[in-house]
């Protein structure tokens, strides 16, 4: 369970995001043993979090980084993640990111389209180099998520078709600084109804029989990310079913002794460690509603204007009330989006009250901004000395 030391943070600024490391390692210590028992590769989504410190708990754990740009890789390679260990995807890679990750010797790109693959290939040959590559394909499996988290249909942006999948092997084998090594897919994210993942698997069965009589060595075959949390009840179910998940793939995926099984998960690592912190600062009375206006905004958390998404809101300063009320918990953003919840029943909101917006630890605090020029949300560990 996660307990919040609300008595010591009357000196921290707030909005914060608030990470409880003990909670980060019991999942990671899951995780991790389940692959290495199993023989997977774990690459960790650097876009869910890439604060410093949760980077480098992930990194004592021996799992690699899955990076989308070359600040990613560079975040990644600060803090100690291992070259070979670093993945590198991504719609536009530009030609300076592409060039950095070959000097950092990562161990693939995943390419998403035909000019990528001819530019990478063009770069490496400058720098007399060999860029090994994945490619990305587009396995047209719903994933049956937010739509602007679906990524695998044949109507997103992502990955090669499978219309035009020959075409991009059969070039990849023609280039002489390209070694086509591996396959990627990732079909959405915060995905709880696990079926999809087992479609994607009789996929990528028939893609890899496919690309076989191509001629094509595939030795890494990368499926993505993609796992849910629990939103509603987070101290419930704090760690994701990761047992039931990869079993999906152990029984439907066939795979050669020396093919690879990687894997690319963010939310479901580091999702349930992290809560905005927030201070109350007026309770107002509206005509039909109650509001409890809070100094965090959709500048600090933007998932709920973006997606509809819901994080629990729990009233830390007065979690044991027996009198309760209904407020909407709104932000201070000139933007009616900035709205955390509606009608949430709470424990009585008073001015100056913390609340905790639970399960925010994955694109919580990495995809802030300064939009009415705000200040960025801090960040407080559970083991710092406050
Ligand atoms: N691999 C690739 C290629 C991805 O695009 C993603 C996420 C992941 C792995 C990690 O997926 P996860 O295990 O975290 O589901 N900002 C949105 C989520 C965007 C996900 C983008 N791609 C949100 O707040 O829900």
């Amino acid at each position: 369970m996660t307990v919040f030391p609300i008595e010591q943070f009357s000196n921290i600024e707030t909005p914060f995001y608030y990470y409880d490391l003990n909670l980060l390692k019991r999942t990671l210590g899951i995780i991790s043993k389940i692959a290495s028992d199993n023989g997977f590769h774990l690459h960790y989504a650097v876009k869910a979090n890439a604060n410093p410190r949760i980077l480098e708990t992930i990194k004592d754990f021996g799992l690699g980084a899955d990076c989308v740009s070359g600040g990613e890789v560079k975040a990644a390679v600060e803090a100690g993640f291992a070259a070979d260990k670093i993945m590198f995807a991504g719609v536009g890679k530009t030609d300076k990111e592409i060039e950095y990750a070959l000097d950092a010797n990562i161990r693939c790109f995943n390419v998403e389209s035909l000019p990528e693959l001819l530019n990478i290939d063009e770069i490496a040959r400058r720098k007399k180099m060999m860029a090994r590559v994945a490619v990305r394909i587009n396995p047209n499996v719903d994933a049956h998520t937010h739509h602007y988290i679906t990524t695998g249909l044949n109507e997103n942006k992502f990955g090669i078709s499978l219309e035009q999948l020959d075409d991009f092997v059969k070039t990849a084998l023609t280039l002489e600084n390209i070694d086509l090594c591996g396959v990627h897919f990732h079909i959405g994210s915060q995905i709880q109804d696990l079926t999809p993942f087992v479609t994607l698997c009789s996929n990528i069965n028939e893609i890899l029989r496919h690309l076989e009589s191509l001629g094509a060595l595939i030795s890494i075959v990368d499926v993505g990310g993609g796992l849910g949390i629990d939103y509603e009840q987070p101290e419930e179910n704090p760690i994701p079913d990761f047992e039931t998940y990869f079993n999906i793939f152990k029984k439907h995926l066939i795979l050669k002794p020396d093919q690879e099984l990687h894997f690319e998960p963010g939310r479901s690592i580091v999702g349930q460690c992290g809560s905005l912190i927030t201070k109350v600062l007026y309770v107002k009375e509206g005509v039909e509603k109650k509001f409890a206006i809070v100094d965090g905004g959709m500048t600090d958390l933007i998932r709920p204007a973006l997606y509809q998404a819901h994080h629990k809101i729990e009233n830390i300063s007065n979690s044991e009330s027996q009198i309760d009320d209904v407020y909407d918990v709104v932000g201070p953003i000139c933007e009616s989006s900035d709205t955390f919840g509606t009608d949430e029943r709470l424990p009585l909101i008073s001015r100056g009250d913390y609340l905790a917006l639970r399960s925010a630890g994955a694109y919580g605090e990495v995809m802030a901004s300064g939009y009415n020029c705000r200040k960025l949300p801090g960040s407080v560990f559970s083991d710092d000395h406050l």
